[in-house]
């Protein structure tokens, strides 16, 4: 029988989480469950309780994680900047699905609410998530537009049309969701780029003022970067903006198809 060996300090200690209980006769209480880590201490990762009284809390989960870091217990550790889903740091998986913690309200979710790190990378601490392959990745597909020089005395104009081949992938805000959710990404990491990476390439594929088509469709060539993509569907689901890297993956196999004349 196949034996595996999980990562050190990656199962959860159940006897060791903390509970912060609500100040009496508070109404409106909420419990909120989350995952903590300390790599600083040789101990292995815990799920602490939070009692909030939601009547003092803005409606939000990124609210409430403010709430607890700033009244309850400093140490809490999470990322955020922008509070409006657009700079995609506070990307975490709440209630079992990866989502925008600014963007996620505490009235979606039912009973307590539990809050992990991006799942299927490693935690540097608490909810922060290590995502210097991720951006490694992103930096290897050259997401910058390419031209021969000289560059042109004027604007690269585009048409309405050739602009509108951009919607539905210029707003990616590169949260991570969507590759952290994709089973092909968790098991191949290094290889395969994942969704959010693979919705990035495709961005520059289709934009009418770039020139390097065929060289980024050669970077793509082989049997990981792009096609270890199994159409699983867990990254459209799971995108917070509502945007579809399976889509982009599936029209990128298409060009590869047309390029390659089959
Ligand atoms: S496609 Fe969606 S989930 Fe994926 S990185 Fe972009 S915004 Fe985030
Ligand atoms: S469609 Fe492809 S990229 Fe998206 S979750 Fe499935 S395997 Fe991953
Ligand atoms: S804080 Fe910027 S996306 Fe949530």
């Amino acid at each position: 029988m196949a034996r595996l060996t999980l990562p050190r300090n990656s199962r959860i200690d159940p006897a060791a989480g903390k509970h912060h209980k609500a100040k009496s006769g508070v109404q409106r209480v909420r419990t909120f469950r989350i995952y903590r880590y300390d790599p600083d201490r040789q101990t292995r990762p815990r799920i602490d309780s939070y009692e909030l009284d939601m009547a003092a809390c803005g409606p939000m989960v990124l609210d409430a994680l403010i709430k607890i870091k700033n009244e309850i217990d400093s140490t809490l550790t999470f990322r955020r900047s922008c509070r409006e889903g657009i700079c995609g740091s506070c990307a975490m998986n709440i209630d079992g699905t990866n989502t925008l913690a600014c963007v996620k309200s505490c009235a979606e979710v039912k009973g307590d609410i539990r809050i992990f790190p991006l799942p299927h990378v490693p935690v540097i601490k608490d909810l922060v998530p290590d995502l210097s392959g991720f951006y490694a990745q992103y930096a290897s597909i050259e997401p910058w537009l390419k031209s021969p020089p000289p560059p042109p005395g004027s604007e690269r104009l585009q048409t309405p049309g050739e602009r509108a081949r951009l919607n539905g992938y210029y707003e990616c805000i590169l949260c991570a969701c969507c590759s952290t959710a994709c089973p092909s990404y968790w098991w191949n990491p290094e290889r395969y780029l994942g969704p959010a990476v693979l919705l990035q390439a495709y961005r520059w594929l289709v934009d009418s003022r770039d020139e390097a088509a065929h060289e980024r469709l050669e970077a793509l060539q082989g049997p990981f970067r792009l096609y270890r993509c199994h159409t699983i569907m867990n990254c459209t689901n799971t995108c917070p903006k509502g945007l579809n890297p399976g889509k982009a993956i599936a029209e990128t196999k298409k060009m590869m198809l047309t390029r390659s004349g089959q």
